[in-house]
């Protein structure tokens, strides 16, 4: 049996006990006095080998001097705790060091677009109205001079909606579309107000196209009523005109010519000075110096009338505009299909 001197054992683990910097350290030193594999271990095991008395002896001797090592283990652990070193070295960081940016989300460009419109058209004392996404015929182009016959229907390609199984309404034209324009929320609110009306609706729209750089199948629109005593086209290029320079930050010159929708008479079509060559002239504007802005023109009078305004004694003006596409200029935004890509690098730039 092998010789052991637990004197000299127990100095030596005291030593480096001692001497053990941190928790890792002092639990490498003890598994090498105490563990498995260590000399004391290895002798206990030996133990069956030899005279009783002796056993007894060495056993008494050999536990004394383990419980004096995790003694000192113990002491050494609680100090090395109580070490500031040891805590800082353990948790330690640069205080000077620059803080890592959270990095946040921000509106869509259309909702940024979309507020600011409003904020513009509520300083003049415009409301903002809504209607449903999902229309009746009647609104979106009965109520607004456009029968089933008529060869304008053509000019709006329509996502209609299966008809439903049950009972069938009792309203005329009711059967149910996505709507085309923001339009028949003209209809639906003067039915529910009497002028003066001074409104805009800045909302969602859809049409059955395929979609190209300046075409989507959803969009938004921007449409504006204005309705009461005398309001004329005078005051439609007025108030045109001052929301243009506010929302482009710049003088903006504005034409309108003659063009055609059923419910405006006279319509016209608005035409801006182009953006990107500042009206001298480009590919963008056919090197004409305008760009086709919107469709506007003096509500029909059958229009007032399908709504329940009496049009012998009010008029007004309306107007509808794709939102992306005031948009695209102000930004110089050459693909419509970017607002909807999710592409990060789109977005972020807004
Ligand atoms: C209309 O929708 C009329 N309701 C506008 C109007 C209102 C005229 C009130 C008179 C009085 P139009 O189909 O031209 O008109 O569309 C108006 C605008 O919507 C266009 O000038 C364009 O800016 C935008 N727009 C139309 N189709 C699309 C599309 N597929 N993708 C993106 N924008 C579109």
């Amino acid at each position: 049996m092998e010789k052991i001197d637990l004197e000299n054992l127990k100095k030596q683990a005291q030593k480096e006990i001692s001497k053990a910097q941190d928790l890792d350290e002092l639990n490498q030193v003890l598994k090498s006095y105490l563990g498995k594999k260590s000399q004391v271990s290895l002798i206990l095991k030996t133990l069956k080998n030899i005279s009783p008395d002796e056993r007894i002896r060495l056993g008494k001797n050999i536990n004394k001097a383990k419980q004096s090592i995790q003694a000192e283990f113990e002491k050494r652990k609680q100090e090395l705790k109580n070490i500031d070193s040891y805590e800082t070295k353990r948790e330690w960081f640069d205080v000077s060091a620059p803080g890592r940016k959270k990095e946040t989300g921000h509106l869509h460009p259309l909702t940024l677009a979309k507020r600011e419109i409003m904020l513009i058209f509520e300083t003049m004392g415009f409301e903002i109205a809504e209607g449903p996404e999902v229309e009746t015929e009647w609104y979106n182009f009965d109520a607004l001079n456009i029968p089933a016959d008529h060869p304008a229907r053509d000019m709006w390609d329509t996502f209609w909606l299966k008809e439903t199984e049950g009972p069938k309404s009792k309203v005329p034209n009711s059967r149910l579309l996505l709507r085309t324009h923001t339009s028949p929320v003209q209809i639906r609110h003067m039915e529910k107000n009497q002028p003066p009306i001074k409104i805009i609706v800045p909302d969602k729209t859809f049409r059955h196209e395929a979609t190209d750089a300046t075409h989507e199948a959803q969009f938004y629109q921007l449409e504006g009523l204005m309705v009461g005593r005398d309001i004329s086209a005078a005051n439609f290029k007025a108030v045109i005109q001052a929301f243009l320079e506010r929302f482009f930050r710049k003088q903006t010159k504005i034409r309108l010519r003659p063009s055609f929708f059923p419910f405006t008479e006279p319509s016209f079509e608005v035409d801006i000075t182009c953006v990107f060559c500042k009206g001298k002239g480009c590919r963008v504007c056919e090197e004409t110096g305008w760009v086709e802005l919107m469709g506007a023109g003096m509500v029909h009078p059958k229009v007032l009338e399908n709504a329940g305004v009496d049009s012998k004694k009010n008029q007004g003006f309306a107007f509808g505009v794709g939102i992306e596409r005031l948009v695209m200029m102000r930004e110089k935004i050459n693909e419509i299909r970017l607002f909807h890509s999710g592409d990060l690098r789109f977005l972020q730039q807004f």
